[in-house]
């Protein structure tokens, strides 16, 4: 059995004096008019059943946000092949079942367009039947990804059916910027490819539209990792032309969403202004009404690395291997660089004794235009370490602290 319903916004806001904790307290609204978000949402990539993700630590995480006033879950159709969204249906209707909360009180967000693990057979399938989706981009034997509207709207069916509910709030075409690179690899002139992603992205709102008028969804968007990129990158996506494709089906419609990577060394968000847009994305989002969450907080990708911005868990002298000892002291002394220079810009009192995480937390969720930062917080201690972040002074002049960071890091800088 499903559960019925929808989160909303009297249900959201809760009964004042009823729940305690800055998760219920500290609440904004996801888009203008909509249900209200706790300051960080509960992100479910690498959360499933198998141990390899983060079983049975990540669903204890998952229902212990819950409890403490987390009220957004972020998932997506590939993420562990369906597990996340499976884990967190059995979890909402266990936690349903026993009263412990309500759908109405519960913002979920789910994604499609990658075919991995069972979709891409699905696709396969359909190729080899001689009725193949199209647009299909194929990025190797174990990664295809579509935006037909027809794949799309499939990948809702089973989201909705693992999730185990009638209605998501929000369902996300999912890094739609690959056609892009698709298009890129092929050597389509720019505009081009541009016009060719905006049209087929109005189709995929067509279908979502329709989707809403149906009841199985409250509102839907796209998460990008371009979103906001320069305009000399073929793959940047425009808010302002997701805006216009969404317009151009219905003039008041229901792209009310969107989501992109935001952390202190990828700032196009905050502070690049992209090929066709007039201002930065926050700024335009907040302009429009739309909501935008951000992701990958502590996780920073950096000419194809990654940096992790959190203190390490572990003690570089509790380690025996070398090479994993060196790596642990210099994740160490960067960290405590990251917290020194942070302190210095952050200049409203009470931030003295919080560590890496808690303070980027804070840049991101006081950032305006931001409605939650969606954080991998798939062991209870990091649920408490973020709610930590969230029971902080708010940051006022968050932007400000952003930028000063940014320009202090040199690393990221280019060689001249
Ligand atoms: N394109 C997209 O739509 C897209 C892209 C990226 C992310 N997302 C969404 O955004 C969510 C967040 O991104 P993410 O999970 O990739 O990255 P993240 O939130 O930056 O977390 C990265 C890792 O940091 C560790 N961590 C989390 N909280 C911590 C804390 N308080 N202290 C110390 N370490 C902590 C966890 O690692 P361990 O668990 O391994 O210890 C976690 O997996 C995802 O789960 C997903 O829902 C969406």
């Amino acid at each position: 059995m499903k559960l019925k319903g929808y989160a909303t916004l009297e249900q959201t806001a809760g009964k004042s004096g009823q729940r305690q904790g800055v998760f219920h307290e500290r609440r904004r609204p996801l888009y203008s008019g909509g249900p209200l978000v706790s300051l960080v949402g509960f992100g479910s990539y690498r959360v499933g059943f198998a141990a390899g993700l983060g079983f049975p630590q990540c669903r204890d995480a998952l229902e212990y946000a819950l409890r403490r006033g987390v009220n957004l879950i972020d998932t997506s159709t590939n993420y562990g092949n369906g597990q996340s969204e499976l884990l967190i249906g059995q979890t909402l209707a266990a936690l349903a079942g026993e009263n412990q909360i309500s759908r109405e009180q519960v913002v979920l967000v789910s994604k499609a367009g990658y075919a991995q693990g069972n979709a891409l057979e699905f696709v396969q399938q359909r190729e080899r039947e001689g009725n193949p989706f199209a647009p299909v981009f194929k990025f190797g034997s174990d990664l295809w990804y579509s935006l037909d509207p027809a794949f799309i709207l499939d990948q809702l069916d089973r989201s909705l059916s693992r999730l185990g509910v009638e209605c998501l709030d929000v369902f996300l075409i999912h890094n739609p910027e690959y056609m892009l690179k698709a298009y890129e690899h092929n050597s389509v002139p720019p505009d081009e490819s541009r016009a060719a992603f905006y049209s087929q992205m109005t189709k995929c709102f067509e279908a979502l539209e329709t989707e809403v008028e149906r009841g199985r969804l409250r509102s839907y968007g796209v998460s990008s990792n371009t979103l906001g990129a320069t305009s000399d990158d073929p793959t940047a996506v425009s808010l302002q032309r997701l805006i216009d494709a969404a317009a151009k089906v219905k003039e008041k419609n229901s792209f009310k969403v969107v989501q992109c990577p935001l952390n202190w060394i990828e700032v196009n968000p905050i502070a690049v202004e992209s090929a066709d847009d007039q201002d930065n994305t926050l700024t335009l989002a907040r302009g429009a009404g739309i909501g935008v969450l951000v992701n990958r907080p502590f996780n920073a990708m950096h000419e194809g690395g990654l940096i992790r911005l959190t203190r390490p868990t572990v003690d570089a002298s509790s380690v025996t291997d070398e090479s994993q000892r060196k790596g642990l002291q210099n994740w160490s002394r960067l960290a405590a660089d990251l917290e020194r220079l942070a302190r210095e810009y952050i200049t409203t009192p009470g931030f003295d004794e919080a560590p890496l995480s808690q303070l980027v937390l804070s840049t991101l969720m006081w950032q305006p235009g931001v409605s939650s930062v969606l954080c991998g917080m798939r062991r209870r201690e990091y649920v408490a370490d973020a709610e930590e972040a969230g029971a902080l002074p708010s940051l006022i002049n968050a932007d400000q602290v952003m930028a000063q960071i940014y320009q202090d890091l040199e690393f990221h800088k280019p060689e001249n």
